[in-house]
């Protein structure tokens, strides 16, 4: 089966071709950064007006990478939400009108579900149940899934998410936008216990998450070292923030997985390409014996690959959906 899959929920305009929920024959993905970065974050309208003018042409690129046509699909996924309503839309209606066109089933997604079967491109589908941390721009969730489509959400942030904060701090220290890879890799040359930040909520017994104490802890640290006529190290300042991000986001998971007694870990979204995370919780499963397992890094962040592949397995089981189906900018999983 050969699924187009289309996804344009915040900054990147992207198109796949899927074939058997698993060979990605293309997957091509036309970034709005450039655009965003002179704002230092996304600008709503300028994203729906940036994917309508990329959208066609990398249609087009997709189909013939793949060495298709319209005609040679079986179905189209497009995301349904959550994002930016005006760009969900531009994705969402081309989609509908390919299916319409072509006569073809269409699935609308959920951008986060997609997050989470960008694993199975790479890893074939693992047999669930599965504990899954989807750590993007916009969420920071912890999911425990009892089978293919049954999610149970654990906790997710109270206030930000957690590549928000890393964004702001990022922004915080001129490291530009998005800020999370570069923060990512300043960190590397810093260390990171040279500063003890706050763990917020590490300790609690739920499992949500709360991360604007910690940007501005990071904030007033600074200030405070100035005052004093200290300028501190933006690599251990770097180094410090994430691995306090990454110390409450890995034993909150690896405790969901344990106390559910579920024994693989899923992970998905763009904070999962950040290099402390993915060795910290690799370290984590060997350590109490869990099956971790996250995407490449280039299906880390916002693709249609994994929205192909989401798609696929509800098609699988007979799901269609109706083209009368609007955009839901808060599509809850
Ligand atoms: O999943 P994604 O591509 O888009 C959303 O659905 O939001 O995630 C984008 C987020 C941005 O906040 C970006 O700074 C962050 O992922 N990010 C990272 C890294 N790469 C991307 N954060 C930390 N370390 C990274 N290496
Ligand atoms: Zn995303």
């Amino acid at each position: 089966m050969r699924i187009l899959g289309i996804e344009t929920s915040c900054d990147e305009t992207s198109v796949a071709v899927l074939e058997d929920g698993g060979t990605i024959l293309s997957n091509l993905i036309s970034s709005q950064v450039d655009l965003h970065s002179r704002f230092g974050g996304v600008v709503p309208e300028v994203a729906a007006r940036a994917h309508i003018e990329a959208l066609d042409p990398l249609l087009e690129d997709a189909l013939e990478q793949a060495g298709t046509d319209f005609g040679g699909l079986d179905a189209v996924a497009a995301t349904l939400g959550p994002g930016l309503v005006g760009a969900l839309l531009v994705g969402l209606t081309a989609g509908k009108a390919i299916a319409l066109a072509t006569d073809k089933p269409f699935i609308g997604v959920n951008h986060l579900e997609g997050h989470i079967y960008a694993n199975f491109l790479e890893h074939g589908p693992p047999e669930p149940p599965y504990i899954s941390l989807i750590v993007s721009g916009g969420h920071t969730m912890l999911v425990h899934m009892k089978a293919r489509h049954d999610y149970e959400v654990l906790g997710q942030t109270l206030d930000d998410a957690a590549g928000e904060a890393f964004d702001k701090v990022a922004r915080f220290l001129d490291l530009g936008f998005p800020g999370g890879p570069a923060l990512d890799r300043l960190a590397r040359e810093g260390d990171p216990n040279a500063i003890r930040f706050p763990r917020a909520m590490e300790a609690s017994d739920d499992f949500d998450f709360s991360l604007s104490g910690l940007k501005t802890a990071v904030m007033r640290f600074v200030k405070k070292e100035r005052s004093q006529g200290r300028e501190p190290d933006p690599a251990d300042l770097a180094a410090s923030f994430q691995e306090a991000v990454v110390d409450v986001q890995v034993s909150k998971t690896v405790r969901a997985a344990l106390e559910r007694e579920v024994g693989t870990i899923l992970l998905g979204g763009g904070v999962v390409a950040n290099t402390r995370l993915r060795g910290r919780i690799r370290e984590a499963g060997e350590r109490e014996g869990l099956r971790v397992l996250f995407p490449s890094l280039a299906l880390c962040t916002d693709n249609a690959a994994m929205i192909a592949c989401a798609g696929y397995y509800r098609l699988e089981v007979g799901e269609r959906t109706s083209l009368d189906t609007e955009a839901d900018p808060g599509l809850p999983l």
